[in-house]
């Protein structure tokens, strides 16, 4: 079955049930599941790649407590000095920067002489009672430990304020490297701009788990954010609209705005690429400069939300000549300003191109792209022209994709990955129903879109970069293992608004553009981090949701509001299984496939919290449960013995459809028939899946979120 299945759905909002009572944070609890990676001491986002616990008390640190730097290099004591300045405003010290030639006493020691096989970025972190040594070899795998540092103190540690307490890091000895070497996150300028304090706001807050570059969609209908001296009016018109604004002045980046975006990423060993996209998505650039226009007409700037409704005029010599010398002037002037090696390029979206047009865009942009230099980078859909060997193509198609691959119906997405592959691309994963973060959690996320399905918090972990460009069995990657550079979660910004499953109103919410990235993106950027750094063999969901709900309260200290998900055991939340739920496990939920029959089977689907995944949970006299579907307005029960169907049926208070529903570990539930004390069971976590019952084997099927 297909996702347009669920797609085609009635959704409505709910809200979910939790309380808030007095307790402390918790520490991070293991899963029990028994195929899961060993328990990780410390709830650390990204999980390390080695991780042992010390004994004994933890480093305390003091006022006196030095920052020594084993190294002159500059770029090592600019990760001391990040350091001090980034634990002064919670602690209230100011931490002494100095240069050592060997280790001091009460010192959280930064050494970048060690061994070359770390990489990069790789590094090992010691912390016993005595002090703190991270080792890397360079500033960079300095950089990546003290991010690591950082979780190892109390959250409150990322308070802007002082804070009282004591700042002790826990014992432990790492040692560490990244999956990928690339781990992006791609923020949407263009349909909504992000003024230069808020970038910097989401690179410190993407840099705090590892990730290494910040893409730049910095054009497209809606506007143009980069000024280009040769051709003003690119800003001066192309800037003056966002989706649903009009009459801007100061939308864009100036070169000084830029580069200050760009230092700022690299004091973060942050690589910024910037994306000048076409032939579509250019509307902005086509209200700005008449001869990119068949009729060598501007159009009007766009405010609206439309997309593939843009081309550059390419179907005769003269325009494609006005395209070359455009994208010639953008291009260098764009390279000039960025010293990371890639130029995106865009090639996404155009459904009205001919291939030749397309053709005569990838032929002009590659060749001033190459021509100054930098790596060609664009979405997967420029594998359909002949590009440069070594060029990065961004995946971000989805399991329809996936399905289509080996039949006779393949998409053009599966076609243009083998041409990339076969032109020696590079790619770079960011599938759409995984790591597209304006894709809404569910059905209540006030922003977004949901065209690729509703991306809650698992479903953003739950993949692996080697296998989603194979068959859905995992087997059949389209891209080589090798050509895996890394993976990339986007943030587009065009339904940056409340209420988005319908356009706006004069009466729309508009929420600051931090208000919509830190929502959109916490949990869910940190997930696909983790996705990026962390080996495949230490990623298990459930581990992770025990580490990922430590982090919550570090972003509630660094006023990052983000979406708390159910699902996740939040510190100081409990879930009461009374209430309205979604019922859960692996990632897709209890459902009645949208039918209001008597006797219909109960079957399992990807969590959406639409009407037929939502239940009602009502306790009985006997300490029973009843679960009352929201859609049909009927009660599950039981038929039969080991092995049957779990129905939906009208609500008669018969020993059949009550449930006795008990904690199991990680605030999971078991839910077992008062009848037959036979379990509620999954056949498989696969769209379409039976609900049936059986004896409990403890079985990650048998194991439900109710949330
Ligand atoms: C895209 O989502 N159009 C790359």
């Amino acid at each position: 079955m297909s996702w347009s299945h669920r797609r085609g759905r009635i959704l409505v909002a709910l809200t979910t049930v939790a309380f808030t009572l007095p307790l402390t944070a918790t520490a991070s609890q293991a899963t029990t599941a028994p195929s899961s990676p060993a328990p990780a001491p410390y709830a650390l986002v990204p999980q390390p790649v080695s991780e042992q616990a010390v004994g004994g008390p933890g480093f305390a640190l003091t006022p006196q407590t030095r920052i020594s730097v084993l190294s002159r290099d500059s770029q090592a004591i600019g990760v001391g000095t990040y350091l001090s300045k980034l634990l002064a405003p919670a602690t209230g010290y100011d931490l002494r920067v100095v240069k050592d030639t060997r280790a001091p006493k009460n010192a959280v020691v930064l050494d970048p002489n060690g061994p070359k096989n770390l990489g990069a970025e790789g590094y090992t972190l010691t912390s016993d009672k005595n002090g703190v040594v991270i080792r890397a070899h360079g500033a960079e795998g300095l950089f990546r430990g003290v991010q690591t540092l950082r979780q190892l103190l109390p959250a409150a540690v990322e308070s802007r304020t002082r804070q009282t307490g004591s700042w002790t890091v826990s014992p432990v000895q790492i040692s560490d490297s990244p999956r990928y070497e690339y781990r992006g996150v791609m923020l949407d300028v263009a349909r909504r701009f992000f003024p230069v304090d808020q970038v910097k706001r989401y690179i410190d807050e993407a840099a705090a788990y590892k990730i290494n570059t910040l893409h730049l969609h910095l054009t497209d209908d809606q506007g143009w954010r980069i000024a280009i001296d040769a051709l003003p009016d690119l800003t001066r018109i192309g800037a003056t609209t966002q989706s649903g604004f009009t009459g801007g002045t100061d939308w864009y980046y100036t070169a000084a705005d830029y580069k200050e975006i760009v230092a700022y990423a690299s004091s973060r060993f942050m690589t910024v690429v910037p994306e000048i996209d076409g032939p579509g998505h250019t509307d902005a650039a086509l209200a700005s400069v008449p001869g990119l226009n068949c009729d060598n007409k501007a159009k009007a700037p766009y405010s609206g939300f439309d997309v593939g409704i843009s081309l550059y005029c390419l179907e005769d010599g003269t325009h494609t000549g006005n395209v070359r010398r455009f994208l010639n002037t953008v291009i260098k002037e764009v390279a000039k300003l960025t010293p990371g090696p890639y130029i995106h390029i865009g090639g996404d979206e155009t459904p009205d191109a001919t291939p030749e047009e397309y053709a005569a865009y990838v032929k002009a942009a590659t060749a001033a792209t190459v021509g100054r230099g930098k790596t060609v980078m664009a979405w997967h859909q420029l594998g359909q022209a002949p590009i440069p060997a070594g060029s990065l193509l961004q995946y971000w198609g989805e399991d329809d994709d996936r399905e289509s691959i080996g039949t006779s119906e393949e998409s053009d997405s599966v076609r243009f990955v083998r041409n990339g592959v076969a032109q020696d691309a590079k790619f770079v994963m960011s599938p759409s129903d995984h790591a597209y973060l304006d894709m809404k959690y569910d059905v209540s996320t006030p922003y977004g879109l949901s065209w690729s399905g509703y991306v809650p918090v698992q479903r953003s972990y739950d993949w692996d970069p080697a296998t989603i460009t194979g068959k859905m069995d995992g087997t059949g990657s389209l891209v080589p293992a090798k050509k895996i550079a890394g993976v990339e979660a986007a943030l587009w910004a065009d339904r940056a608004y409340e209420g988005s499953g319908s356009l706006p109103t004069p009466n729309t919410n508009w929420p600051a553009p931090q208000a919509y990235a830190d929502y959109m993106s916490f949990p869910r950027l940190p997930a696909l981090a983790e996705v990026g750094w962390s080996p495949q063999s230490a990623r298990d969901w459930n581990g992770f949701r025990q580490r990922l709900a430590q982090q919550g309260p570090r972003w509630t200290a660094a006023g990052i509001g983000y979406f708390a998900a159910p699902g996740i055991p939040w510190p100081g939340t409990v879930t009461t299984v009374e209430g309205v739920h979604a019922i859960e496990t692996g990632g897709v939920a209890l459902e009645n496939g949208g039918s209001t029959s008597d006797g219909s089977e109960l079957l399992l689907w990807a969590t959406n919290r639409g009407d037929n995944q939502t239940w009602t949970i009502a306790r009985q006299s006997d300490g029973t449960y009843t679960m009352t579907n929201k859609r049909s307005g009927k009660c599950a029960e039981a038929t039969g013995g080991a092995g049957a169907a779990v129905v939906q049926r009208a609500c008669n208070g018969q020993t059949g459809q009550r449930w006795k529903i008990t904690p199991g570990d990680n605030d999971q539930q078991i839910i077992a028939s008062a009848g037959s004390g036979l379990v509620l069971t999954a056949a498989s976590a696969a769209n379409g899946a039976k609900a049936t019952q059986q004896p409990d084997t403890g079985s990650a099927l048998q194991r439900w979120s109710v949330d």
